[in-house]
């Protein structure tokens, strides 16, 4: 079944340092790129080249980066009759910085991004009704994510929201839509207003947030792995250990890599290792897209770990 997202499209200009800069100080960077990203469609990207089949909602500019993120989300096998050219603005970017030992800092200036709005969610409506899954982040405007979130739940399709960029202030009234939440340390941090560091930390933090009315809550924890919260109660999925050398779109990896499970019938537990190990995959790669495994490559990488995953119909 369909995973439609609905989300941001950025043209991420990467700059590669030794080490982060601290505030007021230049330092020299050994690399530079410009590489297809943006949290949604990043998501989408990585379930298509998991094998899923995805619809991508959302704007490029009428710029040459939104010429190059279209033919980047075709080339994936991403469905982008959805995708509006907006000629009136710029496409969306991001100015990153990448560390040695992958660790970064990431600007975002929406451009045609912050353009999306009510008449995105009209033109969602048919996916919808042949989608499994929406998945949403934050790099949008929030009357759209709320509206997009709220047709889905009428339409009976499940709504994952990946709430980034971070946010302390997200209405009830859109996580009452929310089935599975997906924030990171950080995110879950500003949601709670207290620190989230540990498996601990993010147990309460994620009953915390189910008590906003969200269903599953899954807290990523980087080399912790995720602490998710069902309603049946807690599951924690520890990391797999690689050699990260670019954590940049590692969660939108690990979104991709759980929606196509759960598109596919997996159990949450399965799905869990799926987003798991796509994100594993993705940090062993630079970039955003450019980092995101395929079906093949996620299949050694659970042979290599001797991992046997239950077929959907064996459950
Ligand atoms: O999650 C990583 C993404 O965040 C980057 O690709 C960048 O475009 C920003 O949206």
């Amino acid at each position: 079944m369909t995973i439609v997202v609905f989300g941001s499209i950025n043209m991420d200009l990467v700059a590669r340092t030794p080490r982060l800069p601290q505030s007021g100080e230049t330092i020299v960077g050994y690399d530079f790129t410009t590489i297809p990203g943006g949290k949604g469609a990043n998501q989408a990207v990585a379930a298509a080249r998991l094998g899923a089949t995805v619809e991508m909602v959302g704007r490029v500019g009428g710029d040459r980066f939104g010429k190059a993120l279209r033919e980047s989300l075709q080339a994936a096998g991403v469905g982008c009759d959805r995708i509006m050219t907006d000629s009136g603005s710029s496409s969306g970017v991001a100015l990153i910085e990448v560390e040695e030992g992958g660790e970064n800092h990431i600007i975002i200036v929406p451009g045609a991004n912050g353009r999306v709005n009510a008449e995105d969610v009209s033109r969602m409506q048919p996916d919808l009704q042949k989608a499994k899954l929406l998945l949403l982040q934050l790099e949008v405007p929030l009357d759209a994510v709320i509206a997009a979130a709220q047709s889905a739940q009428k339409a009976g399709v499940t709504v994952m929201l990946d709430p980034a960029p971070a946010s302390t202030t997200l209405p009830n009234e859109l996580l009452a839509e929310v089935d599975i939440l997906t924030p990171n340390k950080v995110e879950a941090s500003q949601l709670v207003g207290f620190s989230v560091e540990n498996l601990e930390d993010a147990e309460k933090a994620a009953i915390a947030l189910q008590k906003r009315g969200v269903r599953d809550v899954i807290i990523k924890l980087g080399g912790q792995g995720t602490l998710t919260a069902t309603p049946e109660g807690t599951i924690h999925t520890p990391a797999f250990p690689v050699q990260a050398i670019d954590t940049v779109a590692a969660g939108d990896a690990f979104n991709g890599g759980l929606a196509t499970a759960l598109s596919d019938g997996r159990s949450l537990q399965d799905a869990l290792t799926w987003g798991t190990a796509t994100a594993a995959l993705s940090v062993t790669q630079r970039g955003a897209q450019s980092s995101m495994p395929t079906q093949t490559e996620l299949h050694q990488f659970f042979n290599a770990h001797e991992l046997t995953l239950h077929r959907p119909d064996s459950k």
